[in-house]
């Protein structure tokens, strides 16, 4: 799978996206996570990717011209896009042509859908389920939002969705991609463990048990006896009902939309849940 960025702030990627897990995926050709920067595609000597709101007001606007070019050069045409030189600032690792890799890693295999997402807080929340959705694309392009925001014109012509990561304001989209590249990449099969997805927060709808690893009693505080017991079904029960506890205490509004069991609802109702239905 293929992470296009396209950045006024290319150097803001290093890091993030070149450390831990998501260095390991595109090492490993799993991904890849190439960052474009928008000013490469001005033409005028002052690389202006920004001008002032018709109609007056506060800030500037990113123009439509440059984040066009940006965004044409990633997707129009898969061998220009494939093009070793053609990424200004790239994160993909190996030495071996970029063609190569991209075969290599399958993605020539999914279908060849690419996704053009702009990063603003006017956008729709982004969520595991949201994430879920992303990860079958061959191709995400994100473009990240500044100033005041993009020209209208260039988000109706090139732009297929806007997404938030949450209710705050932030200085720019970049954060934003981050999260989205980190929240997808890691449900690219072969990124992490299958188990670790299907058991984590969220993907059932509910927020994850509590974890303990050795010693047994840590500053007078123990590990649950159930977990030390080593009887997997009082494990699993026990797990399940810690989910739904904390899911009630932390997050009642995830409950009304969780696949929840004949079991699951009578021991919510033993804590004190009144279900809506
Ligand atoms: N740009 C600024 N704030 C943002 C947010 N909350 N989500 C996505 N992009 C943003």
């Amino acid at each position: 799978m293929q992470f296009d960025i396209l950045t006024l702030f290319p150097g803001m990627f290093t890091g993030p996206l070149t450390e831990s897990i998501i260095k390991r995926a595109v090492q490993a050709s799993l991904i890849g996570i190439s960052i474009h920067d928008i000013r490469a595609f001005t033409d005028d000597k002052h690389h202006t990717a920004d001008d002032a709101p018709y109609g007056g007001g506060a800030g500037m606007v990113m123009k439509a011209e440059p984040l066009a070019a940006a965004i044409r050069n990633v997707t129009s045409d898969p061998s220009k896009r494939l093009r070793t030189d053609e990424p200004r600032v790239t994160l993909r690792h190996g030495t071996g042509q970029l063609n190569d890799e991209i075969a290599s890693t399958g993605a020539r295999h999914l279908a060849p859908s690419t996704l053009v997402i702009l990063m603003t807080p006017a956008g729709e929340l982004f969520s595991q389920r949201t994430a879920m959705e992303l990860a079958s694309y061959a191709q995400i392009v994100l473009v990240c939002g500044h100033y005041e925001g993009v020209d209208e014109r260039a988000c109706e012509a090139l732009i297929d969705r806007e997404i938030s990561i949450g209710d705050y304001v932030l200085t720019g989209g970049e954060l934003a991609a981050m999260v989205v590249v980190d929240a997808v990449a890691r449900l690219v099969p072969g990124v992490i463990d299958a188990e670790s997805i299907s058991e984590e927060s969220h993907s059932a709808g509910l927020i994850e048990y509590p974890h303990y690893t050795r010693p047994a009693n840590w500053e007078g505080r123990e590990v649950p006896a159930v977990l030390r017991a080593g009887h997997h079904g009082e494990v699993a029960r026990w797990r399940r009902e810690q989910q739904l506890r904390r899911t009630l205490a932390r997050r009642p509004d995830l409950l009304a939309r969780a696949e929840l069991t004949p079991a699951d609802r009578a021991f919510l109702a033993t804590i004190g849940w009144i279900a809506d239905d």
